[in-house]
């Protein structure tokens, strides 16, 4: 189960390694539930559709192309209003398009609503956006066919869990600093109460006998006092891996930094790093 699906980076990793019998992927962005859902059950009209705006896009000459952006990212807001986003309508596979067209030609691939829900990131400068990838949407179709999506807060999850769930928490991470803020995929943000509460759920979700991993930014970067996760996941294993920073708006944090895994098991990384330091050659040789 993951509760915080956004792009499904581990989700589609661990599912095109070891093939799910059955997974539960949520998010409280109700734009990417929607879009899931077409990539499950309407990919091959998705596909048509894409194809159709990707043709358009690429046959506009290159100075109106962001004319054309505008008049996508408008058409896409103002369709929201009416939009239902619980039940399937057809006008989804073409709103599930669009989504996909402004994410490939959007700023930096961002995702990000103002306060009414509209999508808000500008035009990007790329020079040949690749908007169909019809393998990668096949891909994805298929290893969503066994996966249950839900769209809401993490805890409306609470209810599909139990002890043979492997649960993955990947929520907004905690702004590292004053200036790097962004937490909103969403309207709303994730606040440190919001933290708080993903602790108290994971805890609830621990009780009942499931297996839990949560990432998120290590504070310690930039405050080594900062024992705001330590504190708050005290009862459970805190490690700290050196990871690459895609997105900041920070330069200096662009590089390897610390990030946090916390899961409510021992993980082979830590059993690994537990035993006792063995001959380097004998390492080598595991290698
Ligand atoms: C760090 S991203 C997840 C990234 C994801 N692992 C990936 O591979 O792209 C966090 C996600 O949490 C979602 N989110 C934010 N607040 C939430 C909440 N209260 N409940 C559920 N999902 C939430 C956002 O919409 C966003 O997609």
């Amino acid at each position: 189960m993951e509760p915080f699906i956004g792009g499904g980076a581990v989700f589609f990793a661990i599912n095109r390694k070891y093939a799910f019998e059955t997974a539960h992927i949520s998010d409280s962005n109700e734009e990417l539930a929607l879009a899931y859902r077409v990539v499950k059950g309407n990919v091959e009209a998705l596909i048509d559709r894409l194809g159709v705006i990707q043709t358009a896009f690429h046959e506009t000459p290159r100075e109106a192309r962001s004319d054309y952006y505008y008049t996508v990212r408008g058409e896409f807001n103002a369709n929201r209003e009416k939009t239902d986003f619980e039940t399937f309508h057809s006008s989804w596979i073409h709103r599930t398009a669009q989504l996909i067209f402004l994410n490939r030609t959007c700023f930096n691939g961002l995702f990000r609503v103002n306060l009414q829900g509209g999508f808000n990131v500008p035009f990007g400068s790329y020079k040949n956006p690749r908007i169909l990838d019809e393998f990668t949407l096949k891909e994805a179709s298929a290893s969503l066919q066994n996966t249950e999506i839900s769209m809401g807060d993490f805890t409306t999850c609470e209810k599909f869990v139990d002890s043979t769930t492997f649960v993955y928490l990947d929520p907004p991470y905690r702004p590292l600093n004053r200036t790097s803020k962004f937490t909103g995929y969403s309207k709303g943000g994730f606040s440190d109460s919001d933290q708080v509460r993903l602790a108290e759920f994971f805890r609830t979700i621990d009780q009942r006998g499931a297996k839990v991993m949560l990432s998120n930014s290590d504070p310690k970067n930039e405050d080594p006092d900062d024992l705001f996760f330590d504190t708050i996941y005290a009862d459970y294993l805190v490690d700290r891996v050196p990871a690459k920073r895609a997105i900041n708006s920070n330069g200096k944090l662009r590089g390897e930094i610390s990030e946090l895994i916390i899961t409510n098991y021992q993980t082979n990384c830590q059993t690994q790093a537990q035993q006792p330091l063995m001959d380097t050659t004998l390492r080598g040789d595991m290698v």
